[in-house]
């Protein structure tokens, strides 16, 4: 396993579409491990592929040490709505709010090929809508907004 070099918001990389996984094979499971290896060296709540330099449709979240991997990931359904401070490895020291849906339904992949849906919210919904995101270039920064009178968390 291997820390890899998260790539700043300042890097049109960051930007790029990620395609979808196609194989599942000894080098996804190494990308992955690499993933969290730089995730919890800095004790991060998610991470996408594209943040460390790999156009692949995966994401992994660490939420109150719940520990998931997503792969090809396609949110289903969505519900609610919430409004966090959010921040992101790839724009360090900046928080701000974000409107999310309270809760979302997402169908994904496990690193072996494994399909599954998971249904969460609030901040682990928070988290993979964020990572999800990322998968198609868009940040967080994006998406900043006042959060209506008295809805702030
Ligand atoms: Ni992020």
């Amino acid at each position: 396993m291997a820390i890899r070099e998260i790539v700043p918001y300042t890097d049109k990389f960051i930007r790029k579409q990620s395609k979808p996984v196609t194989v599942f094979d000894d080098k996804l499971a190494e990308l992955l491990d690499d993933m969290w290896e730089t995730l919890l060296s800095v004790n991060g709540a998610g991470l996408s592929a594209v943040q460390v330099g790999v156009l692949k449709r995966a994401f992994i979240i660490n939420i109150n040490n719940m520990k998931m991997e997503f792969i090809n990931p396609v949110i289903i359904k969505k519900s609610g709505e919430q409004y966090k401070q959010e921040g992101c490895l790839s724009v360090p020291n900046t928080y701000n709010y974000v409107k999310r849906p309270q809760t979302v339904t997402i169908v994904a992949y496990d690193r072996y090929g494994n399909k599954f849906t998971f249904t969460c919210e609030d901040w682990t919904a928070v988290c993979v809508s964020h990572e999800y995101d990322h998968l198609d270039g868009i940040l967080f920064t994006d998406k900043i907004c006042v959060p209506p009178k008295g809805k702030a968390e």
